[in-house]
């Protein structure tokens, strides 16, 4: 089935990778950035490669700008198949809880929580109108419960959030069967990951594709690594 896929933060890292691997695989890919601009070396890149692909302003943070992209995206396509939720932030390395800023907590979830559910809440209704709708939220294993230490405490709550996020909205689709999964891309080489990661983006990148490229009958509400289920 080709995908008409539409992918949060595309203009660098594991959205702008994922992405072009997507066109690659012959499915149309939504790149958005919240600096247009920041597309056009995507868009030479597609261009010449003859992918099929299109590219808009958005800034997840931006209710205004989501409602936009949805007007444009309703008159060109009329639905989408694969939301992927990738725009996210990681702002407080070094900071401890006890004395967290509160502006950059605020920060944190809105990017990372409040963006990426209110991208569902507007854009659900086109992927009910898909024959087999996916949404991933890209999570990440410090938002794991079980392992929950101390460091980057907004990150995590945000992470921790997000996958809460996954589980509801995945009970609330199924009888549309919409499959709705949280997944940890691993820890990757981009300018979030730093050249210290343990992933380069290629490899990373096939556990993203997996995902939101699931089969009618693929999982719903689970956390995934690497295609293999982890723990919340
Ligand atoms: N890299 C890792 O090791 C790792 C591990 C676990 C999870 N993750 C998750 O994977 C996802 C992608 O991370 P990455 O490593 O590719 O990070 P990255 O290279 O820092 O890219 C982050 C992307 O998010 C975009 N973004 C941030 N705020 C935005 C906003 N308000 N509106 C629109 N776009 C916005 C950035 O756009 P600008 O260029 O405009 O800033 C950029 O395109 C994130 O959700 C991250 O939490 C990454």
């Amino acid at each position: 089935m080709k995908r008409i896929i539409l992918i949060t933060g595309s203009n660098r890292g594991l959205g702008k990778a994922t992405g072009l691997k997507l066109c690659e695989l012959g499915h149309e890919v939504i790149f958005t950035s919240r600096k247009i601009d920041n597309l056009n070396p995507i868009k030479k890149e597609v261009e010449t490669k003859k992918f099929n692909a299109s590219f808009y302003e958005l800034d997840v943070c931006d209710l205004g700008s989501i409602k936009n992209l949805k007007k444009v995206i309703t008159k060109k396509y009329n639905h989408i198949d694969t939301l992927i939720n990738n725009a996210g932030i990681l702002n407080d390395r070094n900071d401890s809880i006890l004395n967290l800023n509160s502006k950059l907590l605020h920060d944190t979830m809105d990017t990372n929580l409040f963006s990426p559910l209110n991208m569902i809440q507007q854009f659900n209704d086109l992927i009910k109108k898909s024959s087999n709708g996916v949404i991933v939220n890209i999570s990440s294993v410090l938002g794991q419960l079980d392992s929950m230490t101390i460091g980057m405490p907004s990150y995590r709550i945000s992470k921790c959030a997000i996958n809460a996020v996954t589980k509801v909205v995945s009970e609330e689709l199924k009888e549309n069967n919409i499959k709705v999964n949280s997944v940890h891309p691993g820890w990757v080489q981009t300018d979030m990951g730093g050249s210290e990661a343990s992933l380069k983006i290629e490899e990373s990148v096939p556990g993203l594709v997996w995902a939101a490229t699931l089969d009618q009958d693929g999982p719903t509400g689970k956390f995934f690594f690497n295609k293999k289920e982890i723990p919340w």
